[in-house]
């Protein structure tokens, strides 16, 4: 599809559309192209602009069967962008409280900043006959349509989850809540959470996380008491698992494979000060400037690592890991609450070269890993293939892999625990540990 250039002049409306087609159209992500918008709009049409773009991408199936009943022909070209307008004024007439006046008036109106100003009528009789014919208050039989996710996963998630699959695919569709980790480096939960009563700031400490603070109303991060003095992280409670579950020790060298934005290396250095080094890798330099600068916030020195951990004889001096925390690449179908994009950015074929790579990094990470020594395997998937059935795998090739429980109910089958979106208001995420043997 036709790359189609960011509208010359601001608009709320059309500069939703243009996200929207760029996802969609272009396969570019979220965050990506919000961050291009954004950056010429003020902080509460922000907002709005994120709130529309996100929610759009939740209903595209139902969204897409509404405009297949009400648009005789579908638009093509440069155009193309004129039917995610035309999706996103649906979506306002039905999911918001934005007025009908102000989402029929202000949607064709934007339809000029997207070059569509002789499709003006057609969006306005688009979305009038919409409300003429109440197609929003008929029932949806198809159950893809229902989910709002593509086909191909919703079947993937049936298959593999058939008793948890409506929860699955219902709470992949609630914005997720927003949580914190505590620096403990800088100051203590008691402390924080006075700091955030001072301001009146909602929130809740689940008793699951030692350093967690859940925020019940949303809040701008950089706001917060002590953000700029790195008092906290943004991080999901299943994220703040992997650095326990490491339980890195005074003295130990440590790898966090897969590193960037840095989530986790902030969180094992805050568990355990007097490392001897917390090695952060990842192949990515844009995304490592990001470790950069977190660290910098949260005041952390890690070792920062350019690499392809699938190569070690690119970068590895020869001096074993103690631990490894191996956070791979993958489908990130867990985190569809947090990311509702990735639902569309993905792509069948993607599982199958992700599993390779997986299965690539992870016999890497075993070489450097010292005799005695621990990894965890992470991933923000739902998919046994990236998950139970990639460790299990491993441990059928590496005969000197002995695995270790996290949570009651694993088995050599389906080792590792799986952890689904929304539980325990938790991302979906999935957690293994296998220790070296020495013998
Ligand atoms: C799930 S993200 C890591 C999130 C991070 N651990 C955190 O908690 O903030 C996966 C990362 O793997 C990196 N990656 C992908 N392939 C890689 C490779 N071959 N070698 C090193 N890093 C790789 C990506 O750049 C991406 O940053």
């Amino acid at each position: 599809m036709k790359s189609i250039p960011l509208p010359k002049q601001k608009n709320l409306r059309a500069d939703c559309a243009w996200v929207i087609y760029q996802i969609l159209e272009q396969g570019r992500s979220s965050r990506d192209v919000l961050a291009r918008v954004q950056r010429r709009h003020n902080a509460k049409d922000n907002a709005w602009i994120q709130e529309m773009s996100l929610g759009v991408l939740r209903q595209v199936p139902l969204l897409q069967s509404w405009l297949r009943t009400l648009l005789d022909r579908p638009l093509k070209g440069d155009k193309k962008a004129i039917e995610h307008l035309i999706m996103l004024g649906l979506y306002q007439l039905t999911f918001t409280r934005v007025s009908e006046h102000a989402a029929v008036g202000e949607t064709v109106n934007a339809a000029s900043y997207l070059g569509g100003i002789k499709l003006k009528g057609l969006v306005n009789a688009i979305l009038r006959n919409f409300t003429r014919q109440e197609l929003a208050s008929k029932p949806i039989e198809d159950p893809v349509i229902q989910s709002g996710m593509p086909k191909w996963l919703f079947k993937l998630i049936h298959q593999h989850y058939p008793d948890h699959a409506a929860d699955i695919l219902h709470n992949s569709n609630q914005p997720a809540p927003l949580w914190l980790r505590v620096n403990r480096h800088k100051t203590t939960l008691a402390a924080f959470c006075e700091s955030l009563d001072a301001l009146n700031v909602s929130y809740t400490c689940p008793d699951t996380h030692p350093d967690a603070v859940i925020l019940t109303k949303r809040h701008e991060v950089t706001a917060l008491p002590g953000f700029s003095q790195g008092w906290f992280a943004v991080q999901d409670g299943a994220a703040q698992l992997a650095a326990p579950f490491l339980s890195a020790q005074p003295g130990e060298r440590i790898l966090d494979c897969c590193a960037a934005p840095g989530g986790k290396t902030g969180h094992i250095i805050e568990q355990c000060s007097d490392l001897a080094q917390c090695v952060a890798l990842d192949a990515d330099d844009s995304r490592l400037a990001r470790v950069k600068e977190n660290m910098a916030r949260l005041d952390h020195n890690p070792t920062v690592l350019c690499a392809d951990a699938s190569e070690p004889d690119t970068w590895w001096d020869g001096s074993y890991f103690d631990r490894i925390l191996l956070d791979a690449p993958c489908s990130a179908t867990g985190v569809i609450r947090r990311h509702p994009d990735i639902r569309w950015l993905r792509k069948p074929a993607d599982i199958e070269a992700l599993t390779q790579l997986q299965a690539k990094i992870f016999d890497a990470m075993w070489t450097v890993l010292k005799p005695g020594g621990t990894l965890v395997y992470a991933t923000c998937s739902i998919l046994p293939a990236e998950n139970s059935e990639q460790v299990a795998q491993f441990l059928s090739r590496h005969p000197d892999a002995v695995w270790q429980p996290l949570k009651e109910g694993e088995t050599e089958d389906a080792p590792g625990w799986q952890i689904l979106p929304g539980e325990q208001q938790m991302d979906g995420f999935y957690y293994a540990r296998l220790v070296k043997s020495t013998g």
